[in-house]
């Protein structure tokens, strides 16, 4: 059994920060104290001026596996991701086959088990005619069950009115949304086809898959939730109107039982449609990269607690693949390797406090979706800890990316902090260079 004591960190947990020790053993957080005597053979981290906080747990990411391996796969980018400090991921179902029905899911369980570095769980696509899967879903056998009223990568658009009906009605476990309105996104390609023909700029991006298009599949998303009194989670918030209808139908609630949260990604609350013009199709990704006022709208809400929870979408494709006209380029972004450094640049602008970022990736994530025993420092949880060095500078260049994809829109940038080492159930994963663990992730267990 490996026990590691962890000395002198600035722990912060709940809102409070303090310095002191931290002892694992068996996996475990086994005790935090001001002080803590090393036991025998315990290996002893000196983390003096550094942060620790619960790992990174992040309900939203793409790692391609079956399938579109080609992009990425489930080792490659968990292992990208424990060196981004997420220490549990939630894997979307657009993948080939798609995670439609239960042995669909068993076999990503499977395969996880094989090779994944981080915690996982795996989401239930709905279709057009699969309700019967999400009517008979184990509440165990998925993290939550995901709905694209808005086409995206991978064609598993729910537009049937009924349909979306019945999901609503039947779903036991919470529903995440992306929530675009594809006939009002045909009808702006249409005309900016008839305007630049195969030449349309990248920058048209946040106007073509619109605002008003998020807006009005976000408000039947939540008008549904209201008529079934179903638990929603819709997925990445992208502009200033949205929020409006979160804070109209803020739960009062905990958030565990709360009936409808929002997310925001990171990606949407770092760039802005001023981007485009630099990294082009490289911030491609659906729902768009909006303006500078729906960005500093998004910090807001994350702020004043109207958005819930932070995610990535991580959502690697090829360099290659990326390289072609508008049309042509996949949506997604690669992004699980600096999601807290990012969040944490808004630390160092004043504009988030690290209470709030703690609160937004780990503690609500594990409160939305009844995670048992992780998201927290308490003793008795899963050691699923980060390290953070907010003075060390952190430059991205291509020695340092795990992406299979190995490219990333933060290329040449340097964040003001370093995730200095990660713990996944306790067993040191990343130590501030390399990963260096075995694949060591566990299936996420739920209160449910
Ligand atoms: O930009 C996106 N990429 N949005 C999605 O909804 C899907 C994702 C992907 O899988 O590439």
């Amino acid at each position: 059994m490996t026990i590691t004591l962890i000395k002198r960190a600035t722990l912060l947990n709940e809102g409070i920060r303090q310095q002191g020790d931290l002892l694992i053993a068996d996996g475990r957080i086994q005790k935090i104290a001001p002080q803590i005597d090393a036991p025998d053979g315990a290996e002893i981290i000196h983390a003096e001026g550094k942060l620790l906080i619960p790992g990174m747990i992040d309900d939203q990411v793409h790692f391609r596996e079956p399938g579109l391996t080609h992009k990425g796969n489930i080792l490659s980018e968990s292992r990208a991701a424990v060196a981004g400090g997420i220490t549990s991921f939630m894997e979307m179902p657009n993948v080939n086959p798609q995670t439609t029905n239960a042995e669909a899911l068993e076999a990503k369980y499977r395969r996880a088990a094989e090779v994944s570095v981080a915690n996982y769980a795996f989401y239930l696509g709905a279709t057009n005619d699969n309700l019967e899967e999400i009517r008979t879903l184990d509440p165990q056998a998925a993290c939550g069950i995901k709905i694209f009223m808005g086409a995206s990568t991978g064609n598993m658009l729910v537009d049937n009115r009924e349909t979306l009906e019945a999901i609503f009605a039947n779903a036991k476990i919470p529903v995440v949304t992306h929530c675009e309105d594809t006939p009002m996104i045909d009808a702006n390609e249409a005309a900016a086809r008839a305007k630049y023909g195969e030449a349309v700029p990248v920058k048209l991006h946040g106007e073509i898959r619109s605002r008003e298009a998020c807006l009005k599949s976000t408000k039947m998303a939540i008008e549904l939730a209201k008529a079934h009194g179903t638990r929603l989670h819709v997925l990445h918030i992208s502009t200033a109107d949205e929020l409006a209808l979160f804070e109209a139908h803020k739960s009062l609630d905990s958030l565990a039982e709360a009936n409808i949260t929002a997310e925001a990604c990171v990606h949407h609350l770092f760039f802005s449609d001023a981007d485009y013009d630099t990294l082009g199709t490289q911030i491609k990704c659906n729902p768009s990269v909006k303006t500078e006022r729906d960005r500093q709208a998004l910090l807001d809400a994350v702020k004043r607690d109207v958005i819930d929870v932070i995610a990535t979408d991580h959502a690697p494709h090829t360099w290659e693949e990326k390289q072609n006209t508008y049309f042509k380029a996949p949506s997604g972004v690669p992004l699980v390797q600096h999601a807290l450094l990012s969040l944490l640049e808004h630390v160092h602008d004043g504009v988030l406090t690290l209470e709030s970022v703690v609160q937004k990736t780990s503690h609500a994530v594990a409160e939305r979706f009844n995670l048992k025993e992780r998201g927290y420092l308490r003793e008795g949880y899963h050691a699923d800890l980060v390290l953070i060095d907010l003075e060390k500078p952190y430059p991205v260049n291509k020695d340092n990316l795990l992406y299979k994809c190995h490219w990333s829109p933060f290329e040449g940038y340097t964040f003001r902090s370093t995730i200095a080492a990660t713990w996944v159930g306790g067993v040191l994963a990343y130590d501030g260079r390399e990963v260096i663990s075995d694949p060591v992730g566990q299936r996420l267990v739920f209160n449910r």
